[in-house]
């Protein structure tokens, strides 16, 4: 149980809410009224607020705009059908965080300030987390540095911050992805596997050149050979072959997602038959060719679990199985919501309850 912490609470005067649309949510365009805001200096965190939502000033000097020492998280909240706000593994994101801060010369975030941050925001703005069951409110902690200082050395001085956001599905269909051999993601010894803001700008000139070509997102490939997968940037990505669920292991280049590792729980628990490991692109293609591709999709806290209905490689497309033929990822996907929005029994007790 965490501590109901001090913050200082500015309360809007007037919501916004009556202005939005939850029956059209996109992705991460709308903000709810309040957001949460901490200081780092002299090596401590002064006391954090809640505030309106609002711009912030920042220094052009500062140093996370020209050195790219910026990191975040993303996490869901849901309202249970008896109208009590859930989020969904805060702790996961909490230590995730902070092996981000680490490898970018960051302070870490006392637990404290990151979940009764969280609990605070989300108990304030409660009304901003949609009912219906395919939308969630979208959490997003980050943090970055803030000195006024061109030298290339670790800033003395950050702040941490919490938005949210109401969203409905990021892909909003089935998607067509391509397997990259050119461009890479990440290298083994480099951030790939933090949450490192410089990780999503670096992907988006590879991820744009193929929706020239009408393709949803990439599957990166290794470093070194391009022979195996690795994950999509948005999401870890998941195969079946043969009746087994398989996906890349936790290298430092791959994000370790908190919907992969709750989803392989759960695939595990009910028996089916899972590993962990190098997956090159060529079984994939085999098992396509000879029917024993039975399933893939990707899996995030943005995207959930994201069917993939194309898949592009060098110069061919295949048309992937049904999805509705998808056993594994239909029946956990769906246990996997179940649980996040209270339908079903959390057992792992991997829900915060907000209020
Ligand atoms: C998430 O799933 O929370 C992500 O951060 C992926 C993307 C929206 C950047």
């Amino acid at each position: 149980m965490i501590e109901t912490q001090d913050f200082e609470i500015i309360r809007k005067t007037e919501s916004t809410i009556s202005n939005i649309d939850f029956g059209n949510l996109p992705f991460g365009r709308v903000f709810s009224d309040h957001m949460f805001i901490a200081n780092y200096s002299n090596g401590q965190w002064n006391r954090a607020s809640i505030k309106p939502y609002g711009d912030i000033p920042v220094s052009p000097a500062m140093s996370a705009i020209h050195y790219g020492q910026s990191i975040f998280e993303g996490l869901k909240a849901f309202k249970t059908n008896a109208g009590q706000v859930l989020v969904f593994r805060p702790e996961m994101n909490w230590e995730r965080m902070n092996n981000s801060a680490e490898r970018l010369c960051m302070p870490a975030i006392p637990k404290e300030y990151f979940l009764d941050g969280i609990r605070q925001l989300v108990t304030l703005d409660r009304d901003w987390v949609p009912k219906d069951s395919s939308c969630s409110l979208y959490i997003r902690p980050f943090m970055f540095a803030t000195d006024p200082f061109l030298g290339v050395k670790p800033s003395q001085s950050y702040t941490f911050m919490i938005i949210s956001s109401p969203v409905g599905p990021y892909y909003a269909k089935p998607l067509h992805l391509k397997v990259e051999t050119k461009y890479t993601r990440a290298a083994l010894g480099g951030v790939g596997f933090a949450k490192a803001a410089g990780n999503y700008g670096s992907a988006m000139y590879p991820a744009q050149l193929a929706q020239k070509e009408g393709i949803d997102q990439l599957i990166w490939t290794d470093a070194k050979e391009h022979k195996y997968i690795e994950e999509a940037g948005t999401m870890n990505m998941m195969v079946v072959i043969d009746g087994k669920l398989l996906t890349t292991p936790l290298t430092s280049t791959i994000l370790p997602g908190v919907t992969r590792d709750s989803f392989l729980t759960l695939a595990k628990e009910a028996g089916y038959p899972v590993e962990e490991r190098r997956i090159s692109v060529e079984e994939i293609i085999v098992a396509q060719q000879t029917g024993k591709l039975t399933e893939i999709f990707g899996v995030g806290t943005a995207a959930t679990i994201a069917q993939v209905e194309k898949l592009s490689f060098e110069d061919k497309t295949y048309q992937l199985s049904e999805i509705s033929t998808r056993e594994i990822s239909n029946k956990i996907g769906k246990q996997l919501m179940d649980i996040k929005s209270g339908d079903a029994a959390d057992s792992r007790a991997w829900n915060m309850g907000v209020l």
